[in-house]
């Protein structure tokens, strides 16, 4: 099927810039949330985003408005009927997801595929809220969703191989690598990535280290861009511990226990980078 509208779930973080990456490329989009002022702050960091874009020359001024004039804002739902394909990226909890599924199936057309970013959260049970299972697939991008290659397609139990076939091409054409990955607990970004992230809070709660030490560890030791604790402050702790627990219930092994000092992290509203303040203070 020809997808020329893409509709978006969830203007946040990861939302904005999978939204940013469609209109880039030429798709028209459906940018949808609940509230006006999530929308406009979204269309704010879009359209700065693309500016960076500008200022680097990787993009003309031209294709930057172009891009901005294919993003059609909504807080109603309905506006999602006109699509051709659709991407939640909605809060990372299984209730909010599942809702939306529900409500999805119903206004998309039956041929539509319904792709989830989600992170950790099973796409055979969120397919399993459709009627049309086997047009469910998982669509998970990385943040910042502009710069990042990675997009691991997550085939659920019942994900057919056209709608396999129709995410991995159009990842390829949003200039992005899709890699297969079956549906398991955190597939397999977040069950390597969120341990260690979780070991790195250990080593800080027991005295092991500051966590200006952990990270200069891994950026200096292991060449990672970013140390553990500032990715988790830019991640956001509240979504690190989501996935901690999904990966704690999901596979049932006390590794993935999350660590004491990220709960209360999160129980003190220390969100990281989007609240001001995490392992770090911005
Ligand atoms: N939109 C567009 N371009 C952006 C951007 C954005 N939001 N953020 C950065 N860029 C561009 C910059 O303009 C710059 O472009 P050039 O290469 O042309 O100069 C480039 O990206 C690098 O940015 P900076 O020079 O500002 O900064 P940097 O070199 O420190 O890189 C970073 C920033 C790309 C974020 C880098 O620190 C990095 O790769 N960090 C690790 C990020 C990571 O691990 N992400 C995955 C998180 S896990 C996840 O998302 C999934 C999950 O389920 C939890």
């Amino acid at each position: 099927m020809d997808i020329q509208k893409v509709g978006v779930v969830g203007a946040g973080t990861m939302g904005n810039g999978i939204a940013h990456v469609f209109a880039r490329q030429g798709y028209g989009v459906v940018l949808c949330d609940i509230e006006q002022t999530f929308l406009e702050r979204a269309l704010g960091t879009i359209g700065k985003n693309l500016e960076r874009e500008v200022a680097r020359q990787k993009l003309a001024p031209e294709a930057r408005d172009a891009a901005l004039a294919r993003i059609q804002t909504s807080t109603a739902r309905g506006a999602l009927a006109a699509c051709d394909f659709v991407v939640e990226a909605a809060t990372e909890r299984f209730e909010t997801k599942a809702e939306l599924f529900r409500e999805l199936d119903s206004i998309c057309r039956q041929n539509v595929a319904l792709a989830s970013n989600t992170s950790s959260i099973s796409i055979t049970r969120l397919a399993a809220q459709t009627r049309r299972p086997e047009r469910v697939i998982g669509m998970h991008f990385f943040n910042p969703v502009p710069v990042m290659k990675l997009v691991e397609v997550v085939r659920g139990l019942a994900t057919s191989d056209e709608t396999f076939h129709q995410v991995r091409e159009l990842a390829v054409r949003l200039g992005k690598t899709p890699v297969e990955v079956s549906d398991a607990p955190g597939f397999v970004s977040n069950r390597v990535l969120m341990p260690l992230l979780n070991e790195a809070m250990y080593a800080v709660m027991e005295g092991v280290a500051t966590p200006e030490a952990v990270d200069e560890v891994f950026k200096l030791g292991m060449a990672h861009p970013m140390g553990p604790l500032t990715l988790a402050d830019f991640i956001g702790l509240d979504v690190c511990l989501d996935i901690m627990r999904v990966l704690e219930n999901g596979l049932g092994d006390p590794k993935y226990r999350p660590c004491p000092l990220l709960v209360k992290m999160v129980d003190a509203g220390w969100l990281g980078r989007k609240s001001g303040r995490g392992f770090y203070k911005y």
